[in-house]
């Protein structure tokens, strides 16, 4: 088993998570991995092969012929950059969809296993303490009320000049919330190891405060 500490941060769509992973990551000089951006490029990847989200053993065989790389902030697949592309509402959709399958799930397993690298890695995701990375040093499972999470992803959009309606996002992310919660492949759940973060209440600089000394803590071998 490898010794390189991971952080793993579970949660729900628009709970933050990405944001406050990449924050602690670069904190502590830590490789990152956004595994939804995986499930976000399955989805794409398939789209554009014109192979059906619910067709799981072509989703499967597709996973073997991308070239996939995280690159100074940008997402790359066999080359080309799909950093905005991966990101829109439909393929938010088609992730949750293509995530379902227990033969994608393991297709990308290897995949993702593959960021552990030293000095240490924050991967952030639905299963990462679960099923990823079991033995992950540190487990935060890191959440906020709906209502919160669809304010802020709402807020985001209209920064960026993109026309949404709040009721629309709030429905959005609750349909996700149950399809990730109640499929049977790694299901999202708060494992009985991980500390919860509800950062509703709470500033972005403070819920990575939260890990972060978690992390300190766990390195001076206190328990939690
Ligand atoms: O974190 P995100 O919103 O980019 O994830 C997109 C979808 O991918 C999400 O609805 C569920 C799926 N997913 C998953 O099943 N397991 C993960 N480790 C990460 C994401």
């Amino acid at each position: 088993m490898s010794t390189v500490p991971v952080i793993a941060i579970d949660g729900p769509s628009a709970s933050g998570k990405g944001t406050v992973a990449q924050r602690v990551a670069q904190a502590l000089g830590f490789h990152y991995l956004d595994s939804g951006a995986l499930y976000r490029i399955v989805a794409l990847a398939a789209k554009r092969a014109g192979i059906s989200w619910q067709d799981e053993a072509a989703l499967a065989d597709l996973v073997s012929t991308l070239d996939i790389r995280f690159e100074h902030g940008e997402i790359y697949v066999n080359g080309e950059q799909v950093s905005d592309a991966v990101r829109s509402e439909e393929m938010s959709r088609g992730a949750s969809e293509v995530a379902v399958h227990p033969k994608v799930r393991q297709a990308l397993l290897e995949v993702q296993r593959a960021f552990r690298k030293a000095p240490g890695l924050v991967a952030d995701g639905r299963d990462m303490g679960s099923v990823v990375f079991p033995d992950a040093q540190i487990k935060v499972f890191l959440t906020a009320r709906s209502h919160v999470r669809a304010e802020r992803r709402y807020k985001q959009l209209m920064e960026k000049g993109i026309h949404a309606n709040l009721a629309q996002i709030l429905a959005d992310i609750e349909a996700r919330d149950a399809r990730d919660m109640q499929r049977s492949a790694a299901p999202l759940q708060q494992c009985s190891d991980a500390t919860l973060l509800d950062t509703s209440d709470m500033t972005i600089a403070q819920a990575v405060d939260g890990v972060l000394a978690l992390y300190r803590r766990h390195s001076r071998g206190i328990s939690k």
